[in-house]
């Protein structure tokens, strides 16, 4: 197996950190300091969506940017901040503090192995404000620690379903009935991520509109079958297969574009 290279294509086994042994890590960082981490949540997505989506799209778009650019894949962090979900069963979530904590060591961890560019694609909402307070946490106890990687350490939060080119696509398909939560552009990633999702496919009557969120029991008063103002029902894998290759294409550019920068 040669080594992961940025700016060549590689397979889906070339670049998951976790099928490399440490010694050809050592080479990659040789050449390239970047690394993408997917990060998604284990929750609810309506009565028809998979209780994984946001892991599966995360991980999905991850291994796509990580072919085209060469740059390292990590395993996906796959639980969340998804506390407002709890009021569905299956949902698994990390309180603030502790996803804080969770992203905060992993980053500190490729840091001290001398990743400089440590690339978050985040398929969950819910995760936004605590992953950017955790860069904040990992980048004073990097410097705090002496790392020598401290100075150059860059962190970003690439969200691919705000994507400006994602936005558009999902507009173009589904207008308003795209929605807030279990929304028909994530559900069809999953469907062409996994077929045998098709079979929970079903018309549903309209939703509950998106409102503000609160407690777990507040979420589900409002949205009583999880659903925030979508229609997944639109969904359908060819869209999935389409909005991947969206995702991909305007990640990639920005995770070259974040590799380059000073
Ligand atoms: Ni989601």
């Amino acid at each position: 197996m040669s080594a992961a290279f940025p700016g060549q294509v590689q397979s889906k086994e070339e670049i998951r950190l976790a099928l490399r042994s440490w010694p050809e890590v050592d080479d990659y960082l040789q050449i390239c300091k970047g690394v993408i981490l997917p990060l998604g949540s284990t929750e609810q997505h309506g009565p028809t969506g998979a209780i994984g989506t946001d892991a599966l799209t995360a991980e999905a778009v991850a291994l796509e940017v990580g072919c085209r650019t060469g740059v390292l894949v990590a395993p996906v962090q796959s639980f969340g901040m998804a506390e407002h979900h709890l009021g569905f069963a299956g949902t698994m979530s990390l309180q603030p503090a502790t996803l804080l904590g969770v992203m905060h060591d992993l980053v500190l961890s490729l840091a001290r192995h001398g990743f400089e560019r440590v690339f978050v694609i985040n398929g969950h909402g819910g995760n936004i404000a605590t992953s950017k307070a955790a860069f904040a946490q990992a980048h004073a106890s990097a410097a705090s620690r002496g790392l020598p990687v401290a100075p150059k350490l860059r962190c970003r939060l690439a969200n691919w379903f705000m994507a400006g080119p994602v936005m558009r696509q999902a507009r173009d398909l589904y207008g308003n009935k795209e929605g807030h939560h279990a929304t028909p552009s994530e559900i069809a990633v999953t469907l062409a991520m996994e077929p045998s999702l098709q079979s929970k496919q079903r018309d549903l009557p309209d939703p509950a509109p998106a409102g503000p969120i609160h407690s777990p029991e507040d979420f589900r008063r409002r949205h009583p079958d999880g659903r925030m103002g979508s229609h997944p029902s639109l969904a359908t894998a060819q869209h999935g297969t389409s909005l991947l290759e969206t995702a991909a294409s305007a990640l990639s550019e920005d995770l070259r574009r974040f590799l380059s920068e000073p």
